[in-house]
């Protein structure tokens, strides 16, 4: 049987444009991605996943995708990906690429000459035009909301000034969304994918893949629940999305190499997200209830049993994160009075996190999540520990969320702030020219990685040991069992290392016949609040 590498791979997620600056104009790089290859080998990831690079006029930071089959100048060129594919491919590290598919940019060639077609044209039919409600066609077409704020529909006017028809746009209106009843626009992602897997990338992680297919006749949404605004409604995990992945799992399936898909779907619950993963469809999808839990004992032992039981009765793994670029980071979110309980985005008027106390429950977090059985994405700066930046001032604010929402949502800029690289070097190393597209926080001059890497006791170094044991022992195709471990802690064997965490309880005696492989604070014979330890029989 073939290695099956996405089933227990740790994926790290660089974000680019906050990754490496090379070219010193304040955004990252591919080519800055590349220097920065070896540092990946060392921490020893698996693999990489890439946000979007493609050439996008960045209305939502490069998910406004205009050419899926070229490279932005703001992070390089197509000889560049090559390279970093290549480069990559040289230290043993897969690559994992950004697919699009819910919408594209306003300025892609399709929508231009759609807009340009004018109504009822072919051209018309790649996205969701409709004529608007009302007398006069001043109604939108349904009364769906977007993601970011305000409704999902706009309306055109014609060149001679009077208003046409409406387009549908999930998320920003400069991110129309596909029309995928329409064949052609199915042929359009069946070369894309073709046109990266000739490239040699490894696999693609799908954005909004439960947003595709929506409901016959895009009828109104009935829900007011905000909370489930993202997750359910006649927009969003509708069964029309499956045809679509078993489509494209046949096409990855005629390439050597093992590659895969992974899904960003936020949909009800674990039951509907297995149906993205039965076995002629996607391989992966993110564990979302995982990355959404609340700082408590029962809760993680509830999510990790019941997302594994249905991933398991169709024979997929379970896909693990704790961290990403649409959330607040795990130890911002940990540092709260209720651990956990934020989402999307902290600021200035905000409960400002306890750093401290987070980064303290945040390795914890890690060391638990680094444990189980599956494979598990790293994001980008959890390796130095790094918080949200939660002071970031209005005017810098470059996610559309914050005007979109009319400045009730700061967004999701907090996590995307430019890596620290050097301690003392201007912009922490991130750019040779001192420029950052976000300011950084004073508190990353100390989180700079020529400060971790290699130093006992860093953040950095428990990542490293924590990947390099996992690996030793199997944990990543191992088999979990549940331990009652107490109220308070989450406690498992896998195979043959046993697995405790303090989850704000007293602290406990640690068992006898054991002994400490890895710890995400000083245990001296107990375990105290707040800490996971690692143990192998004595
Ligand atoms: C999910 C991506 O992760 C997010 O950053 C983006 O804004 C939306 N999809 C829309 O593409």
């Amino acid at each position: 049987m073939i290695h099956q590498w996405w089933r227990d791979a740790i994926i790290y997620q660089i974000y680019p444009r906050s990754f490496a600056d090379a070219s010193g104009d304040g955004y990252g790089d591919l080519k800055g991605v590349i220097s920065k290859l070896d540092y990946l080998r060392d921490l020893g990831v698996d693999a990489v996943w890439l946000s979007p690079f493609y050439t996008s006029p960045m209305a939502d930071a490069g998910y406004d995708v205009a050419d899926y089959c070229d490279i932005d100048p703001m992070f390089g060129n197509l000889a560049d990906a090559d390279e970093l594919i290549a480069e990559a491919h040289e230290r043993g590290l897969r690559i994992i690429v950004d697919l699009v598919p819910n919408h594209s940019s306003s300025e892609h060639r399709r929508f231009q000459a759609a807009l340009a077609a004018g109504p009822g044209s072919p051209e018309r039919e790649n996205y969701l035009f409709r004529d608007g409600l009302g007398d006069d066609g001043e109604l939108p077409p349904n009364n769906w909301t977007a993601v970011f704020g305000g409704r999902s529909w706009t309306r055109l006017t014609a060149a001679d000034g009077t208003p046409e028809q409406w387009y549908l746009h999930l998320f920003d209106p400069e991110q129309p969304d596909w029309n995928w009843e329409h064949e052609p626009v199915r042929e359009l992602f069946d070369d894309t994918l073709r046109f990266w897997l000739d490239k040699g990338v490894d696999g693609f992680r799908v954005d909004v893949a439960h947003g595709l297919a929506k409901a016959e006749g895009l009828p109104d949404q009935v829900s007011t629940d905000s909370d489930l605004g993202f997750q359910t409604g006649p927009q969003w995990d509708q069964d029309g999305v499956h045809e679509i992945y078993r489509r494209w799992r046949a096409v990855l399936d005629e390439y050597d190499g093992d590659r895969s898909l992974v899904a960003e779907a936020w949909v009800e619950d674990p039951e509907r997200l297995k149906l993205y993963l039965r076995p002629d469809e996607m391989h992966t999808a993110f564990n979302f209830e995982f990355l959404d839990c609340l700082w408590d004992a029962d809760a993680y032992r509830k999510v990790i049993a019941s997302t594994m039981a249905a991933n398991e009765s169709v024979g997929a793994p379970t896909t693990w994160v704790l961290s990403n670029h649409d959330v607040v980071r795990h130890v911002s979110r940990l540092g709260l009075t209720v651990p956990g309980s934020s989402h999307e985005g902290l600021g200035l008027r905000d409960e400002q996190p306890d750093n401290v106390i987070g980064l303290r429950r945040g390795r914890a977090a890690t060391l638990m999540m680094l444990a189980l059985p599956g494979s598990a994405y790293l994001y980008q700066g959890e390796e130095l520990g790094l918080p949200d930046h939660t002071t970031l001032p209005d005017d810098v604010r470059q996610d559309p969320t914050w005007t979109r929402s009319g400045h009730t949502r700061v967004g999701r800029d907090g996590c995307r702030v430019p890596l620290p690289w050097l301690a003392d070097a201007p912009a922490y190393g991130f750019s040779p020219t001192g420029e950052s597209w976000l300011p950084q926080p004073e508190s990353f001059g100390e989180l700079a990685a020529d400060r971790q890497v290699g130093v006992a006791g860093s953040t950095w170094t428990l990542y490293r040991d924590a990947l390099r044991l996992r690996r030793e022992f199997g944990l990543g195709r191992g088999e979990l069992t549940w331990l009652d471990a107490g109220e308070h802690v989450v406690g498992f064997d896998n195979g043959d290392v046993r697995v405790l965490t303090n989850v704000l309880g007293d602290p406990q005696p640690l068992p006898e016949g054991w002994t400490v492989l890895l710890s995400s604070a000083d245990v001296d014979g107990e375990l105290p609040t707040d800490v996971t330890v690692w143990l192998k029989r004595s």
